[in-house]
């Protein structure tokens, strides 16, 4: 079958580029507005931008032309911090995308705990094994349905114990869930492991 980009609305074409770029890993973004309510939401529309200074990115959506609490809090204050939900958040991270009002705490109603993050006024997460605290770098729109892209520096690294070591993520151990279409979503399969390419003298190598 072939399809025409230009022939598909915004759900269908939506529908079909979260199937298509599966798995994503998820955002889970706590931020804070004025009104200083903590804000928690899923985000699975991100990557990392740069890795010196480490920038993550992520595109918010917009809800009927109007910006989402997690977009408006980090307009806002210009920070907010990405924990990384592990198997056992799966739950509350996928109850947190529900539409709340703004002055509903996601981080309350889910019995999630908030601790103050390091150099950062937004809190994160206790429960998740990864927590980024973020600044603001810039805010870039892209599309025609109100998508903006905003990218993080990030600042402050908070890892679990146990599942780091000699500065490497051990994945089996951090066990994160990532997103398929819908209300799909998946944890890791087998680990494969094979041997590391060897780089030529030109190659340019993110070390
Ligand atoms: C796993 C998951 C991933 C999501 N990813 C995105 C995303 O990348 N961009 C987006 O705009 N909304 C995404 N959503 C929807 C938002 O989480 C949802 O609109 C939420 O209500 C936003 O909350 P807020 O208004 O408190 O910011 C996702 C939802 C789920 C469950």
């Amino acid at each position: 079958m072939r399809i025409l980009a230009s022939d598909l609305n915004p759900e269908d074409s939506y529908k079909l580029m979260t199937g298509v770029v599966v798995p994503r890993p998820i955002a889970w973004i706590t931020s804070q507005g004025d009104s200083g309510v903590i804000n928690a939401a899923p985000f699975s529309c991100y990557t990392i931008v740069a890795h010196k200074p480490p920038l993550i990115g992520v595109n918010i959506g917009s809800r009927a032309g109007v910006r989402k609490d997690t977009a408006r809090n980090i307009q806002e204050r210009k920070e907010f911090v990405v924990n990384i939900a592990d198997e056992n958040l799966l739950l509350p991270m996928h109850e947190s995308a529900a539409e709340y009002e703004p002055d509903v705490s996601e981080v309350e109603l889910l019995g999630l705990e908030a601790v103050a993050s390091d150099l950062i006024s937004v809190p994160r997460l206790a429960q998740a094994p990864v927590s980024l605290e973020c600044k603001l770098h810039s805010v870039t729109p892209y599309g025609e349905t109100g998508a903006e892209f905003y990218v993080g520096e990030v600042v402050a690294i908070h890892v679990r114990d146990d599942v780091i070591d000699d500065g490497k993520i051990d994945s089996a151990k951090l066990r994160p869930v990532c997103r398929l279409a819908g209300p799909n979503y998946a944890s890791l399969g087998d680990i494969i492991t094979l041997k590391p390419i060897k780089q030529t003298e030109r190659t340019v190598v993110a070390t």
